[in-house]
């Protein structure tokens, strides 16, 4: 079922997510994918896809986009939207590493936007990762 959100601030996180994919390292995958981290004050947060020789050490585009965010000081609760594009037949959705990361940084019914520039899809973390383990799992009696 798809999530609703503001038609401005969609089209704002895709135009955001669509720029930073021109900006992916994938000389291996050639596959390119962008993301944007929008907050509730505008502020946009891309990120993209950036690959390595040794290949385990490729960073996905929402996870640089997530911790560009962090590491400028957002937390959770400033969050808005967040995007995820790619240049694929099919839609690119997160990743279980990335849907691991997603559940910790951001709130459980944030708008999650995904596009390749012919299909779209909004779906939440909670529909992406039911039963995420958690902080809460950590916390012993
Ligand atoms: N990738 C992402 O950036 N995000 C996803 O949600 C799926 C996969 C990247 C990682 C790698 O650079 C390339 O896509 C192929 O797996």
């Amino acid at each position: 079922m798809d999530i609703t959100v503001n038609e401005a601030i969609k089209q704002r996180a895709l135009e955001s997510a669509f720029a930073a994919m021109q900006h992916a390292y994938a000389p291996y995958s050639h596959y390119h994918v962008g993301a944007c981290v929008l907050c509730h004050d505008g502020t946009l947060y891309p990120g993209a896809n950036i690959e390595n020789a040794s290949f385990g050490l490729t960073n996905c585009a929402e996870r640089s986009a997530l911790f560009a965010a962090y590491s400028n000081g957002v937390r959770k609760a400033d969050i808005a939207a967040v995007a995820i594009v790619s240049d694929g037949e099919r839609l690119a959705t997160p990743c279980g590493a990335c849907r691991q990361v997603l559940s910790e940084l951001i709130d459980l019914h944030i708008p999650i936007i995904l596009s390749n520039g012919k299909e779209q899809q909004i779906l939440d973390i909670s529909q992406l990762l039911p039963l995420a383990f958690s902080n809460e799992d950590l916390h012993h009696a």
